[in-house]
């Protein structure tokens, strides 16, 4: 139903004005780079922002994880991230997707403490992926504003510090989940795979972005930001969106970091366009080799004065405000805070439906929801309305 909404109005509007009330719903115009200007616009495109050339400019790396942040993957994040500094001095920084079900909320709150940057990944994460494909704009709402809400009450971060969101599957669905980021007061979408070295850029116009998993945004979505997946290409040149997805890979230390490596020199010999390593955790308890490698390919890329691993919120704002290296608190005022105080972790006792499960919150027993959060219902109350 929502679906033949938009796509009325899509129709409609070339011919009239939108209807009241979708107005956002308009086929995008194309993009032209003299009206489109930063902070708040920006085409797609592979150009460097602010007309820099590549060996002025930072290489941006986004080291980020999907799903739920528990006891069985918080061991890596601390041994691989606890006491790196960039070459500013600022710690480096990486970026949580965190889907809610398993998800301890107290270690959520322990990676924001030591100022990394934590995301949307939906409440449920609930297959099949045409599940996601055919969700509505108010479906979308429930899944991620309501995942803000979750997050704030019970790992205690707060709303504006969490403005970005990975679809589960990666499963666009046309304009909907674009179209609920700016509902939502959201930012940035980071699920769009691309084989083009985009920059980040803005929904105002239409994007020339490839659609290997569509459907794929068709209307103007002013101020959503798309950090393009940028793919990797695996030893046998295939392509995959997530590390963890590439299948020829050679599967001794040396060689990892040897496929690392080559796709890394793929941004920083090139445009610099931001370089994602996307992973999950599950990855590294596959094989321990591709832990070891990781670590190594980080001291690897921390031998470099000009590359500066941040979270997706910092790469936009300097995309948004770019700077030359030298100068790059032009773009970074400060760095970000680290308090290195967790809070204090309390293990409630739910049903979720007839099943029992213990969700990790911060705070103390009268903190607890009285049901296992979910869908409609995120902060977990027994007797909740719709
Ligand atoms: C999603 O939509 C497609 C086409 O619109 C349809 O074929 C499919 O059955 C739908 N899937 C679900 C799970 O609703
Ligand atoms: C793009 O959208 C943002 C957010 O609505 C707005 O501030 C900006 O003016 C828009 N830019 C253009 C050129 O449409
Ligand atoms: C992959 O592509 C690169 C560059 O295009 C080429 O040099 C290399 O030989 C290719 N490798 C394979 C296994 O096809
Ligand atoms: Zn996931």
């Amino acid at each position: 139903m929502n679906k033949l909404f938009i796509f009325g109005a899509i129709v409609v509007s070339a011919f009239a004005a939108p209807r009241p009330g979708y107005e956002h719903y308009e086929a995008a115009e194309k993009c032209d780079p003299n009206v489109c200007v930063l902070p708040y616009c920006r085409c797609s495109s592979t150009d460097i922002p602010g007309d820099l050339k590549p060996s002025e400019i930072p290489q941006i790396v986004m080291l980020t994880f999907d799903d739920a942040v528990s006891i069985g993957n918080i061991g890596y994040y601390r041994t691989a991230f606890n006491n790196r500094k960039n070459p500013d001095g600022c710690p480096i920084q990486t970026t949580y997707y965190v889907s809610h079900e398993y998800t301890d909320c107290s270690l959520v709150n322990e990676l924001k403490a030591n100022g990394h940057e934590i995301a949307l990944h939906s409440i449920t994460h609930e297959p099949p992926t045409t599940r996601w494909q055919n969700l509505s704009v108010e479906e979308h709402m429930l899944e991620f504003a309501d995942e803000v809400t979750l997050l704030n009450q019970f790992a205690r971060i707060p709303r504006d510090d969490m403005q970005g969101i990975r679809l589960p599957f990666l499963q666009l669905s046309g304009d909907n989940s674009f179209q609920m980021i700016q509902n939502a007061g959201l930012k940035y979408d980071s699920s769009w795979p691309t084989s083009q070295y985009l920059w980040p850029y803005t929904l105002n116009f239409s994007s020339t972005q490839d659609c290997p998993i569509g459907p794929c945004p068709k209307s103007s979505i002013p101020g959503v930001w798309v950090v393009p997946m940028i793919n990797w290409k695996d030893n046998h040149n295939v392509s995959c969106s997530m590390v963890d997805s590439c299948v020829n890979i050679p599967q001794d230390k040396e060689g990892l970091v040897e496929f690392m490596v080559r796709n890394f020199k793929q941004h920083y010999e090139g445009n610099r366009a931001p370089f994602g390593f996307y992973v999950h955790a599950a990855w590294f308890a596959r094989n321990p080799v591709y832990f070891e490698a990781y670590l190594e390919f980080i001291d690897y890329l921390q031998k470099h004065q000009d590359v500066y691993l941040v979270g997706v919120q910092r790469a936009l704002q300097w995309v948004q405000n770019p700077s030359k290296l030298g100068e790059l608190e032009k773009s970074w005022p400060k760095c970000q805070e680290v308090t290195g105080n967790p809070c204090k972790p309390f293990a409630c006792k739910l049903k979720k439906g007839e099943e029992e499960r213990y969700m990790t919150i911060c705070g103390t027993e009268e903190d607890c929801p009285e049901v296992y959060p979910w869908l409609t219902n995120p902060l977990g109350r027994e007797k909740y309305v719709f």
